[in-house]
């Protein structure tokens, strides 16, 4: 089991998550959003981001797979678990862990784009914009970080550390 080095701390990454919070809470005002988690790597990240919005919330999720067990995008993205429900119309915020090459985001944001909904906007935890192989645009980032590769905080490698309250870097 390699040894895990602190990345972001847990306090760090709580003030960042209320930041963007009090931020996508004051620019819906008046508005119901409908938050859709990118699942797995975005699950803590979302329980913990909802918790700061104070505008009416619905919550669902959607599964992509362009990964693997592998540390670089295929670049080859499919739905493999789809909404609940129809965004017609819909203010929708996609929140993701991270964004790198960003070829599984511009997949995602095209095929919702053809549900028709009111408007599209995106919050990531983390973004490597070093990495970036598609322009993307990020409404809400957390942290700009390097070319890394990250655990922790729902993030995994080879399916674990996900449950990590920190995000952290595999010593090899
Ligand atoms: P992209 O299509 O290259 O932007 O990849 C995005 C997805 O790859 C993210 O949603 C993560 O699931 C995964 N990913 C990218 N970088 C990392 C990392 O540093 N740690 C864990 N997962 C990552
Ligand atoms: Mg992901």
């Amino acid at each position: 089991m390699p040894q895990i080095d602190t990345f972001i701390e847990t306090q760090k990454i709580q003030a960042c998550v209320r930041d963007l919070g009090n931020k996508i809470s004051k620019d819906y005002q008046g508005k119901e959003l409908v938050v859709i988690g990118v699942l797995k790597g975005a699950f803590i990240f979302m329980a913990d981001l909802v918790r700061h919005l104070t505008v009416p919330v619905s919550c669902d999720f959607l599964s992509l797979s362009s990964y693997g067990d592998h540390t670089e995008s295929s670049g080859i993205v499919k739905i493999t678990q789809d909404l609940t429900q129809p965004i017609e119309g819909k203010n929708v915020l996609i929140v993701e862990d991270i964004i790198d090459t960003g070829l599984t985001m511009d997949y995602l944001l095209k095929n919702l784009h053809t549900r028709k909904p009111q408007s599209i906007n995106i919050c990531a935890l983390l973004s490597k914009p070093s990495r970036r192989k598609v322009h993307v645009d990020i409404h809400y980032v957390g942290f700009e970080i390097d070319d890394t590769f990250v655990v922790g905080y729902g993030m995994d490698y080879a399916s674990l550390y996900r449950n990590l309250d920190f995000i952290g870097v595999c010593k090899t």
